[in-house]
């Protein structure tokens, strides 16, 4: 069911010895919301602390123990999630090294929560997306396939478990039946990764080429290309098709039984969906090595809002949209491009240094929160 009006909101949220806030509260959040206020003040903390609650990762750290504030043991953060006539009560716990979650008091872990109330976050370090490492992009596209589809985070944390697995019996000189084995899960598994990530790419297709044009106002296209791990030799022959389950299962097969030989000597698996390749391409080319930087902010720009789109319309809960600092790396046009097209249905969380970014208009609508929080703990 694509998004609606009466979606599920984060009406509120709560920090305790999250980062550097000992406690805060925010209880009435609006659908547009600025977090304005000079650097080292806690806007970052407060888009780190929405992410954690809605797609339960953390941009700035794969070690959410690090937001612990520092000198405390453990951390707490409380939304109040309302919509569709219901109000949810989320808490995350930070405690001993492990992070837990509950809903409506009940323990779960985050990946049953995962899709409750996605979100698609947008920062400053998204504007290595079009010139990075491939690694870079293959995440991006993850991020997106396991707010989508519960099928999705199973199978990648299915592969990343067989890869390590393969790994390590590669860095043990295990005898080949034993690699066998392990190839056979893996051809299936990593086809599976890859038809899901490439279902990914196929829905994002449209909209980003779309917006790429809308933004650059020019003739050239933008795409998506999926290589996979034993294609690196058609490097150059950029193309958008492709292979089916069957087909992938196949391929790989042949290219582990290619490629016995270099995992072994290198010790690491070299063939499947972990060395599969995302590219944005402009007019035929890798935006990696031939886009200007204009034209990557603006590759990394309609990346983003694609991502939004494909969320709301193939989600069961329209995505909030959480942009930290990313105002100042625009220049005005882009950032109006950005800002029509956040619908008002969008619930948006926006930080930066400087309010001018905003029209009068943005700012009388939107709920406006400066930092520091001063005075009372409790902000709406
Ligand atoms: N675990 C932590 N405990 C206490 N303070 C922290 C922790 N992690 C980061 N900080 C501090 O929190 C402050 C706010 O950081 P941040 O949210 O990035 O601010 P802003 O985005 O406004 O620049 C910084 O001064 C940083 O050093
Ligand atoms: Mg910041």
């Amino acid at each position: 069911m694509p998004g609606s009006s009466d979606d599920l909101k984060l009406a509120g949220i709560e920090l305790a010895n999250f980062r550097n806030y000992e406690q805060v509260t925010l209880p009435a959040l609006g659908m547009l919301n600025l977090f304005i206020g000079p650097n080292a003040m806690g806007k970052t903390s407060i888009i780190e602390a929405i992410q954690l609650m809605t797609s339960y990762k953390s941009f700035r750290t794969a070690k959410v123990v690090e937001a612990v504030r520092w000198g405390c043991s453990a951390s707490c953060v409380r939304a109040r999630i309302e919509g569709a006539g219901r109000i949810i009560d989320e808490q995350m716990v930070i405690d001993g090294g492990k992070r837990s979650y509950l809903l409506n008091g009940k323990t779960r872990t985050a990946a049953a929560l995962r899709g409750l109330l996605p979100s698609v976050v947008f920062t400053p370090d998204n504007l290595a997306l079009a010139k990075g490492a491939n690694t870079l992009r293959l995440q991006a596209v993850d991020d997106i396939g396991v707010q989508l589809s519960k099928g999705f985070s199973q199978v990648k944390a299915d592969y990343t478990r067989l890869v390590k697995q393969k790994n390590q019996a590669l860095k043990d000189e295990a005898p080949d039946h034993l690699i066998d084995t392990i190839d056979d899960v893996l051809v299936k598994v990593s086809s599976q990764y890859t038809v899901h990530r490439q279902l990914v790419c196929q829905k994002m297709r449209t909209a980003f080429a779309e917006h790429y044009r809308n933004i650059s106002g020019g003739s050239e296209e933008v795409d998506l290309a999926y290589l996979y791990s034993w294609d690196k030799d058609k490097q150059g022959i950029w193309t958008s098709e492709t292979c089916d389950k069957e087909e992938l299962k196949e391929q790989l097969s042949q290219a582990l039984a290619r490629k016995r030989p270099e995992e072994r000597a290198r010790r690491k698996a070299v063939a499947g969906a972990h060395a599969d390749r995302v590219s944005f391409i402009l007019d035929r080319h890798d935006a990696v090595a031939f886009a200007s930087q204009g034209q990557q902010r603006s590759v990394v720009l309609a990346f983003k809002l694609a991502e939004l789109d494909v969320l709301k319309q193939e989600g069961d809960t329209r995505p909030l949209l959480l942009l930290d600092d990313v105002m100042s790396e625009l220049d005005e046009h882009r950032r109006e491009y950005f800002m029509a097209c956040i619908d008002r249905n969008t619930q948006t969380f926006i930080t930066t240094a400087h309010e001018h970014y905003f029209s009068r208009d943005e700012l009388n609508q939107a709920c406006v929160f400066h930092l520091p929080f001063e005075g009372p703990i409790v902000h709406g």
